[in-house]
């Protein structure tokens, strides 16, 4: 039996992702009531990272940890990943080993290989392509503050990047309408929006994809591999830093959210982030609250089951 993947959003049902969701919920919680669920004793993650983080990496491992499992850091430099052993190779050595992997790397397609060859769950830690569980946790934590998002209206503010597809696809599967503003040239991939099956609007007003919104959501305007091209960028995307102004736009009890890291200043600032609409502190604790259900999902026993 093929193991079930985390490689997007689409590789798991609404339902699914509304139960990860609540479980999210229950378990951070249970957890603040000083009972942490040790339901992954004795299983152990791999996560390669060929990019620099922060977050991620540490709630995943601090997850592992919390759930009675263990967590071992391979950065893709030190590893022999980084001396050309093949993707397939180090797949099929690594899932005979831990029991679940994930990968933060640049190609969507490196990713998608390593998954094939991988006797256990692979998780997409962040491709140029997908962010699959920072939506986990930005779903949580819209739901927390809010309810449940569908039937929101939602504005993406800026760069067509791999948070904006991730965006798209929950849209499709959380059911919520969204509106993407990014300059000329920096629309996400007509294949993503594809994906968006009428739930997606695109235009180059951030004004007009911030009015009346419940959520107005940002990212960085260079992407990690993009760093040489942070000066243009920031010439391209003047007029789209989500400031007092443009929040003034959005809905009244409308929330902002931003994955981290943040450059105040250029696409968000100060006064929106530190503000009183921001809620990215949860956010960012969300995605240990949100991995944690994703883990447990992932590991769960399927034999016999038809998913
Ligand atoms: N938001 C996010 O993925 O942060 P890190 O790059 O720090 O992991
Ligand atoms: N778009 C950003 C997200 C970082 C979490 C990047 O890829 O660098």
């Amino acid at each position: 039996m093929q193991p079930q993947h985390f490689l997007s959003l689409l590789d798991l049902s609404s339902d699914t992702l509304n139960q990860l969701i609540l479980r999210a919920i229950e378990l951070k919680a249970e957890l603040k009531q000083g009972k942490a669920s040790q339901t992954l004793g004795q299983k152990t993650l791999g996560m390669i990272f060929d990019k620099s983080s922060t977050r991620t990496r540490v709630s995943f491992e601090v997850g592992m940890t919390q759930m009675g499992g263990h967590a071992i850091f391979l950065s893709g430099r030190d590893t022999q990943l980084g001396r050309g052993e093949p993707l397939e190779d180090s797949a099929k050595v690594l899932s005979r080993m831990v029991d679940i992997i994930l990968i933060r790397t640049f190609s969507q397609q490196a990713l998608e290989t390593f998954a094939a060859h991988s006797q256990v769950p692979v998780i997409n830690a962040l491709t140029d392509a997908f962010h699959p569980c920072q939506l986990l946790a930005d779903v949580q934590t819209y739901h927390e503050h809010r309810g449940p998002i569908e039937g929101k209206k939602v504005a993406w503010i800026g760069d067509g990047n791999n948070m904006c597809h991730s965006y798209i696809n929950a849209a499709v599967r959380f059911g919520f309408h969204l509106t993407i503003a990014t300059p000329k040239g920096y629309e996400p991939q007509p294949e993503v929006v594809k994906n968006g099956n009428g739930a997606v609007t695109l235009c180059h007003d951030p004004h007009q994809a911030a009015s009346a919104a419940d959520l107005v959501t940002t990212d960085v305007w260079a992407s990690m591999g993009q760093e040489e091209e942070q000066k243009q960028r920031e010439r391209d995307f003047a007029g789209f830093m989500v400031d007092e102004a443009l929040m003034a736009e959005a809905a009244e009890d409308a929330l902002f959210l931003h994955c981290l890291p943040a450059h105040r200043g250029e696409e968000v600032s100060s006064g929106v982030i530190d503000g009183s609409q921001s809620v990215v502190w949860d956010q960012a604790e969300n995605r240990l609250h949100a991995q944690k259900a994703l883990l447990e999902y992932l590991l769960q026993d399927r034999t016999g089951s038809a998913e």
